[in-house]
């Protein structure tokens, strides 16, 4: 027995040891990574130079595993970063750019080491987008947020981290013709990422949160390894990439989170499905899944830790990953407290809303009793609900009203709804009062909203909903299902004078209902769709004033894109200092680097 205890003993003691060891050599080992890929051999500045002299380029097959480093010194030294932007074509040769390779020796002194607290150091902001050309509601996010970063300072410069093909020149075309936005070209470097289809759901069939995980991975490493940034942003919801930034470079990272990779409420339906299962191997193989995915909560909560500055982008996705990224609390780095924060997309709703009528409201309100809802024709959007409450109101309304139901319809499918809707509107007999308008160019919306005076919005959970803060840019009384984006975000008590959020109802700028066909209702005190109706209709002209005018400026504040770029400044601006931060943190090599 004794014997036994013995060797007990030396081996726990021996494990504990090796893990110690090994605990240090990976601990070495990670500073070894820093100077890997930040800091270029000691005669770097003698192959830059032979490069000048000569054919203008420096190739991979010379530079090995430094050629990142190398990467990064003539983009911090060039008067032309954008030029040093590496393609599906380039990537084993940095071709220098022609103004550089003229400016000589000035270039080479510029592309030196600078000294943490220097005033002229460069900072390269990476921001990692794979589909930074998709056009779509992230991407307005991500060149809003380029275009402040490029604003704020000369020294700044973007790396954008993409799997687009296509041209810079394409890129930033569509990027001005599409948001309307211009910027400093010059600065901003697209890092091409050559396995994109790494992170693509539909290349893992199964196991998909999986693949994409490990497929991020492998994709934030491609990055780095050919252009180490200062800063980390990921603006479309990568988590996994976070560890191995943060180990490798020891960068501050900032998250942008529009939809959380997963939600607890999965689990809940899940469970619901695996008591209502009646085969013993479905049973088993839904459990798996639910311990699948109940890991992946733990870890994606853990991933939090990494974050610095940690952002999304409204209520909804903030009460879901605030539930997840635990590790988030806690006083780190300087006392500075890391939290949650909700930084709305920016909506151009300073376009929209004509500043003029806030300051000095009209006297009259000379728009139709109209009622508009403007949304896709599909069946999640309600518009049946809308009719039959419609039909309910209309039964004992005093006035004559009309309802206009706008929207685009994008499939065959959405067309055979719109017919469905008109057959409900003969059977309610409400088809006089009813108007459908197919498929209108904005411009037409636009017209619809100067002659309504009401807008309708009855989805359930709608997580934002774009078309609720146009009509409320656009001065209409909104009724508004009381859920998620519209109830948490958009339509909340506004005050003109403070410009801020208030608590008092009588600052409300409109209403909102619940509906026995809601998937999760209660009795509330909220009432039904077709009382909102008769409660809007028998307001007074001055009340419907005030109400608009508190609606547009809440719109206004909350949702421009200079509230947007604003705030945007204000953690760009805690971003630089946790960059000062962690530079001084590092060792006195790879600190100026
Ligand atoms: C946040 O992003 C999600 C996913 O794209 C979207 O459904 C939601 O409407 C967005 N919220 C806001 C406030 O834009
Ligand atoms: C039971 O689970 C299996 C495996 O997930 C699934 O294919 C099947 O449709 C489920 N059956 C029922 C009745 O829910
Ligand atoms: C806001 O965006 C619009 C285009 O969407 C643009 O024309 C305008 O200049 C932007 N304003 C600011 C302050 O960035």
């Amino acid at each position: 027995m004794a014997y036994i205890m013995n060797v007990a003993y030396i081996a726990g003691k021996y494990t504990l040891a090796s893990v110690a060891v090994a605990l240090v050599l990976l601990y070495s080992m990670l500073s070894v990574f820093q100077r890997l890929f930040f800091v270029p051999p000691l005669h770097y500045k003698k192959k830059i130079k032979r490069a000048i002299d000569g054919s203008g380029r420096l190739y991979k097959s010379k530079l090995g595993l430094k050629m990142a480093s190398f990467r990064r010194r003539v983009i911090l030294g060039s008067v032309d970063p954008s030029s040093y932007s590496v393609t599906s074509s380039n990537k084993n040769v940095i071709e220098l750019a022609p103004i550089d390779v003229s400016n000589g020796d000035a270039f080479l002194e510029a592309t030196s080491p600078k000294q943490v607290i220097d005033g002229s150091r460069k900072i390269i902001f990476g921001f990692f987008h794979p589909y930074c050309n998709a056009g779509g509601g992230g991407e307005r996010v991500l060149w809003q947020a380029v275009h402040a970063t490029l604003e704020a300072s000369q020294n700044y410069i973007v790396a954008i981290y993409t799997g687009d093909k296509a041209e810079k020149e394409e890129i930033l075309a569509l990027v001005k013709q599409r948001f309307g936005l211009k910027f400093a070209n010059e600065r901003i470097v697209f890092i091409y990422l050559s396995k994109r289809y790494l992170v693509d759901g539909s290349y893992w069939k199964t196991w998909t949160l999986l693949g994409q995980a490990i497929g991020s991975v492998y994709l934030a490493f491609e990055a780095i390894n050919t252009l180490p940034p200062d800063v980390f942003l990921d603006t479309m919801g990568y988590p996994f990439a976070y560890p191995l930034v943060y180990h490798l470079l020891k960068i501050p990272i900032l998250s942008y989170t529009h939809f959380p990779i997963i939600q607890k409420e999965m689990l809940g339906k899940l469970s619901g499905q695996i008591t209502k299962n009646s085969s013993l191997l479905g049973k088993v193989k839904l459990m798996v899944k639910y311990f699948y995915w109940q890991l992946f909560i733990i870890v994606y909560g853990f991933l939090g830790y990494y974050v610095d500055i940690p952002l999304c982008n409204g209520s909804w996705t903030f009460n879901h990953l605030n539930s997840i990224w635990w590790m988030l609390d806690g006083t780190r780095k300087d006392d500075n407290v890391v939290k949650l924060r909700v930084l709305y997309p920016p909506c151009s709703t300073e376009q929209l809303v004509d500043k003029d009528s806030i300051v000095k409201p009209k006297t009259t309100w000379n728009k139709q009793d109209w009622f508009v809802c403007l949304a896709q024709f599909r069946p999640e959007k309600r518009h049946s609900l809308i009719l039959t409450e419609y039909s309910k109101f209309l039964s004992d309304a005093t006035r004559p009203t009309k309802l206009v139901l706008i929207g685009s319809t994008r499939t065959e499918q959405d067309l055979k709804f719109v017919e469905e809707l008109r057959a409900l509107t003969k059977e309610l007999k409400i088809s006089e009062n009813v108007e459908f308008v197919l498929d209108a160019p904005f411009e037409t919306v636009k017209e619809y909203f100067a002659k309504c005076s009401y807008s309708i919005n009855a989805m359930w959970n709608e997580h934002f909903g774009i078309a609720v803060v146009e009509a409320i840019a656009a001065g209409l009384i909104p009724i508004n299902h009381a859920s998620a984006g519209p109830l948490l975000d958009i339509a909340v008590p506004w005050d003109v004078k403070e410009k801020k959020q208030s608590s008092d109802e009588s600052n409300k700028i409109g209403f909102f209902f619940k509906s026995p066909q809601d998937p999760d209702y209660v009795k509330t005190d909220y009432p039904g769709l077709a009382t909102c109706f008769s409660e809007v209709m028998e307001l007074s002209d001055a009340e419907k004033i005030a109400m608009s005018v508190r609606g547009k400026s809440c719109v206004l504040e909350k949702f421009s894109n200079e509230t947007f770029e604003s705030d945007w400044d204000k953690n760009l601006g805690k971003l630089v200092k946790y960059e000062t931060y962690f530079r001084e943190r590092k060792g006195k090599v790879e600190q100026v680097y």
